[in-house]
């Protein structure tokens, strides 16, 4: 039976292909939620297991045990998700507006909340709805994010960290507003623009099949080729939009660039790479890194902190993964 642990279920699948999904447990805690039967992980036991069923609610106070026992996550069926999504974005827009909840769960609860529109979207011919949403949700992000001077920590606490496509493109999204923040780019009109181009970003992946994207053992020259259109390809996709700067552009194209210009697709040099294409490849490969992937287990944070710093000057911009690193180590 697969499971969300299990490695071929990874990456851009549909979402219907899988058993359980997990759910931030801060979405539990709302009101006028679809009751469902819950299931748990246990340290030990591969699948998720029955934790309550739709029969007998969660509480609060449940809810506090589990997260004394470091749980993040409860796990539902996929068949029951449709029947939760829809209940929570009934009240969504009340649930981003209750300041009573800290920003970054009600970021994850979003997160929660859009991923069945995104994934419908992602996998659509053309690519205007997934561009329509991405705007839509970027505006809610930059809205819960800005000026509210979270630590990024706080955001990775909350998140979902199992990469599927669109979960990776709203962390990112949300850890490149803060970083933004960080590094005092711009006004907020300017950040939302960050924000979208981070939506936006691996956009070009809608073109990669997902036994490619998921394939767990080595890929075939043909295979890395392919992987290695998708800024091309996603920047084709868009490139013909007016509703998107060349800056966005840039994000889309230039976020496998390195400093030492061994990346592709052109093989910019630092200061040739967009800043914001920049500072997008730190946060990209930052959540990569730090989330289940077919071919390997997530890094912890503080490994994918060492792993930026012993990439800094080559692959990252130094001065970005310094401020990155030292935010993230915040308490
Ligand atoms: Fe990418």
């Amino acid at each position: 039976m697969a499971t969300i642990q299990d490695p071929k279920a990874l990456g851009t699948a549909n979402l219907a292909q899988q058993e359980y999904l997990s759910i931030p447990i801060s979405v539990f805690q709302l009101d006028h939620l679809a009751h469902v039967d819950l299931y748990c992980k246990f340290e030990g036991i591969a699948s998720p297991v029955l934790y309550r069923s739709a029969a007998i609610p969660i509480t609060l106070r449940d809810i506090e045990e589990l997260r004394d026992k470091g749980h993040r996550a409860l796990y539902v069926l996929s068949s029951d998700y449709a029947q939760l999504d829809r209940s929570l974005n009934e009240s969504l827009h009340d649930i981003l507006a209750d300041s009573s909840i800290a920003p970054a769960e009600r970021f994850a609860i979003l997160q929660t909340a859009a991923a069945m529109e995104m994934d419908l979207a992602f996998h659509m011919i053309k690519c205007d709805r997934y561009v329509t949403l991405s705007q839509r949700i970027a505006d809610q992000i930059t809205h819960l994010l800005d000026g509210e001077n979270l630590i990024p920590q706080q955001l990775f606490s909350v998140v979902r960290h199992d990469y599927y496509t669109y979960t990776h493109m709203i962390n990112v999204a949300g850890f490149a507003t803060l970083f933004a923040d960080l590094l005092g780019i711009g006004d907020p009109q300017t950040r939302d623009q960050i924000t979208k181009g981070a939506l936006l970003h691996d956009i070009g992946k809608r073109f990669i099949p997902a036994k490619i994207l998921c394939k767990a053992e080595a890929l075939t020259e043909d295979e890395w080729q392919l992987i290695k259109a998708h800024p091309q390809r996603g920047y084709e996709d868009l490139c013909h939009r007016s509703d998107l700067t060349t800056e966005q552009l840039l994000m889309v194209y230039s976020h496998h660039e390195r400093c030492d210009g061994e990346g592709y697709p052109v093989g910019l040099v630092r200061e040739e790479i967009h800043p914001w294409a920049r500072l997008l490849a730190i946060v990209d490969v930052f959540d990569a890194i730090t989330s289940a992937r077919p071919y390997r287990k997530p890094m912890t944070v503080s490994q994918g902190l060492s792993y930026l710093e012993s990439q800094s000057g080559s692959h990252f911009d130094p001065e970005m993964v310094q401020c990155w690193t030292s935010a993230m180590r915040q308490n």
